[in-house]
């Protein structure tokens, strides 16, 4: 059966969403479903472990069942099942991993421990998105930022990444601040739309290099709202955007001035936002480089980007390390 007829069933449990998807070699998908978490946390203001755990124990296999019935394919038609490994909480990659296990031994099929940070990094290429190598690429989810050069699917270099929080977290903390919901990024973004950036925050690091800070950002948005709780949200909202999308523009600028790249891709949760894809556009433009963007549900986590990346490491014959890890650089596999 050629490979276009053959599917990776991608199992993603990291985090707070039950993911799953069937992915051709070519990045099409066939089916994919993902059970979100948000309302079992949103009491919390952000993730709990446990819950999370017990949310995907009960999830985990209804939802490798639905993808299948909405496929409607033979099992012999799954190559491989792929499942994150890491980095995220242990509990919950736990489910992901033993559920995937369990599978493979008994449908017999193999079972290949991903990496999520490297399925972030393929899912712009997913349903016909073109990444030409080499490219710079921007991660920016909840729990990683990062800039990284690409030459190749699996040849990635590490340029910069964030000392302190990672974007998506500083969205979610000004977001508690303010009294948004959780998660806090779709909520800011929201509220920006209706203010203006009058306030002008810190953009640290902005001067040199290409590593990125966001906490002393952070900290000056909440010492703000303490000082003066009457402030006006949508223009805290607008100006903490705009510090943020400073920063993330001038280093993606810089970057692309040091290492050879014809694309920019901007992958992770936060590439879900309207304004940071907007911004990231204009970057692109003025470096003469193309932008490439996951469909918007591919931004946040699903199991499609884990199942290619999945058909990545079948190509080179890497070993599937199942071992659950709780932290991976990039380059691990
Ligand atoms: O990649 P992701 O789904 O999970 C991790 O691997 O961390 O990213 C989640 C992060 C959260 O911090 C969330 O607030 C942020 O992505 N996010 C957004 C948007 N949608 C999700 N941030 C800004 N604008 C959005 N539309
Ligand atoms: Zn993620």
């Amino acid at each position: 059966m050629a490979d276009r007829e053959r599917y990776i069933l991608g199992i993603e449990s990291s985090c707070d969403d039950t993911a799953v998807a069937l992915v051709a070699a070519d990045g099409s998908v066939k089916a994919a479903l993902t059970q979100s978490q948000t309302r079992i946390h949103a009491e919390w203001g952000g993730v709990f472990p446990e819950l999370a755990s017990r949310a995907h124990a009960a999830e985990i296999i209804p939802t490798i069942r639905q993808t299948l019935a909405l496929a409607d394919i033979d099992r012999s038609a799954i190559r491989a099942i792929a499942v994150t490994r890491g980095p995220g909480l242990i509990g919950p990659l736990m489910v992901g991993v033993n559920s995937a296990a369990g599978l493979g031994l008994a449908w017999d099929k193999p079972v290949i421990g991903v990496n999520h940070l490297r399925g972030h990094l393929r899912s712009a290429a997913l349903e016909g998105g073109d990444v030409p190598f080499p490219a710079l690429v921007l991660l920016v989810s909840g729990g990683h930022t990062m800039l990284a050069h690409m030459r190749s699917a699996s040849d990635i270099s590490i340029l910069g990444a964030s000392r302190d929080d990672s974007v998506g977290e500083a969205y979610d903390k000004v977001a508690r601040m303010l009294g948004l919901g959780f998660p806090g990024g779709p909520a800011i973004d929201k509220l920006a739309k209706l203010g203006t950036p009058d306030i002008v925050f810190p953009r640290p690091m902005l001067k040199d290099g290409l590593e990125f800070s966001f906490s002393g950002l952070k900290a000056a948005v909440a010492r703000l709202v303490q000082e003066q709780p009457d402030i006006d949200p949508p223009t805290v909202a607008a100006s903490f955007v705009a510090a943020v999308l400073d920063v993330l523009a001038v280093k993606c600028a810089r970057a692309l001035e040091t290492v050879d790249a014809a694309a920019l891709v901007v992958v992770g949760g936060v590439a879900a936002s309207p304004q940071v894809r907007q911004r990231m556009a204009e970057v692109c433009d003025a470096a003469g480089v193309t932008l490439a963007l996951p469909p918007l549900k591919w931004a946040t986590d699903n199991g499609a980007m884990i199942a290619l990346a999945g058909w990545d490491y079948l190509a080179l014959g890497a070993l599937p390390d199942l071992r659950p890890a709780t932290r991976l650089s990039i380059q691990d596999f």
